[in-house]
């Protein structure tokens, strides 16, 4: 039987980038085939339509239906997966919290849809931003639905913080793991590299062979080069990260389906795990296991990280203050 993929913004850049590679597989492997529900706004649903016309030359193998739609209902009837994409992006000088007036509006009513239609099982990431705060509100939204489905994308920042690593090391990529990003996906994150390891040995000493002082290079260059990634793409491109957000989505919602090997990051909803205040979608290291985030627990945190952490986190409580109203 097929999965029913939803995603909204379908007719938007990130949109366009994610379609065809789940099309292809990319996401739940070659083997499942797969129904998209595309969900627009009216003025984007020509783009939308487009999209699912060029779906439709693609000849993939694996598509089995796409249907496009304004209707948040139609949309995730009997969805399995949502991607909660549309939204308004940031320009240059903003950060992703000033989106926080135009965007929250669009989360309550799609995740009361997701409560009313979608398939019991359902799992939703959040892209949109501010993605955290985004997936409070559509959680809270979604009445029956436990708030453990709802999850929301830092993994793009992750990927990023690896990169960076292994640029600095002149590593592969693939040889960097378990690098957590905690709290918020705004410049207040922390990537945390205490517990990360460089095929196996621990990425602070082998930092320490090739910048010297590592407090200092984490401080003043890793940390801000990865929280403010975005705002860089944005001064480079013009317009914000897409195909790498893509790229990051497929990862999250695959590894959330398909199961972990080690740690990946993801904005989840907390139990109180590591301080962080009950009910907040905040990020934590994780695995997945058994189709659920699970956040790993028992790390230490010294001071130096705890503060970085209760900073990002006393963030998602002010946004979380600031839509009180939609909660
Ligand atoms: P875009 O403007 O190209 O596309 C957004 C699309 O969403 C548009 O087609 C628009 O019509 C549609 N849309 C708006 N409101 C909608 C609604 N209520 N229902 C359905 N569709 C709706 O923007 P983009 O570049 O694709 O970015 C989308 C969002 O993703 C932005 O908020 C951006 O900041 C965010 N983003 C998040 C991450 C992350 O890592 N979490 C990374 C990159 C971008
Ligand atoms: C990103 O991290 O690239 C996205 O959240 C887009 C942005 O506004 O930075």
């Amino acid at each position: 039987m097929a999965t029913t993929i939803t995603i909204t913004g379908a007719g938007g850049q990130i949109g366009y980038a994610l379609l065809f590679r789940i099309a292809a597989g990319d996401l739940l492997g070659a083997e499942e085939h797969v129904r998209l529900r595309l969900l627009e706004i009216p003025q984007g649903v020509k783009s939308a339509e487009g999209a699912a016309l060029e779906l439709q030359d693609g000849a993939f193998a694996l598509l089995d239906d796409v249907e496009v739609t304004d209707s948040a209902d139609t949309a995730f009837d009997g969805c399995d997966l949502a991607l909660l994409v549309g939204a308004r992006p940031r320009g240059p000088g903003m950060e992703r919290g000033d989106l926080l007036a135009a965007n929250a509006g669009i989360f309550g009513p799609q995740g009361r849809a997701i409560a009313e239609n979608a398939a019991p099982g359902v799992r939703v990431t959040v892209v949109g931003n501010p993605a955290n705060t985004n997936a409070l509100i559509a959680a809270s939204a979604a009445d029956g639905v436990p708030a453990e489905r709802f999850s929301a994308l830092t993994r793009l920042d992750e990927n990023r913080a690896r990169a960076q690593l292994a640029a600095a090391l002149e590593a592969p990529v693939a040889s960097i793991r378990n690098v957590p990003i905690w709290g918020n996906h705004s410049a207040t994150q922390f990537p945390d590299v205490s517990h990360a390891t460089i095929d196996g040995r621990p990425v602070r000493d082998a930092l320490a062979e090739r910048v010297g002082d590592v407090p200092s290079w984490l401080e003043d260059t890793f940390i801000p080069r990865v929280a403010k990634r975005g705002a860089e793409i944005i001064d480079v491109r013009g317009s914000s990260s897409v195909a790498s957000a893509a790229n990051a989505a497929i990862g999250h919602a695959r590894d959330w389906v398909r199961g972990t090997e080690g740690w990946t990051s993801a904005g989840v909803v907390s139990h109180g795990e590591y301080g962080v205040p009950e009910g907040l979608v905040s990020s934590f290291p994780v695995e997945s296991v058994d189709g659920q985030w699970r956040i790993v627990e028992g790390l230490e945190i010294d001071a130096w990280s705890r503060a970085r952490i209760d900073a990002s986190v006393a963030e998602l409580v002010a946004e979380r203050e600031a839509v009180r109203e939609l909660l």
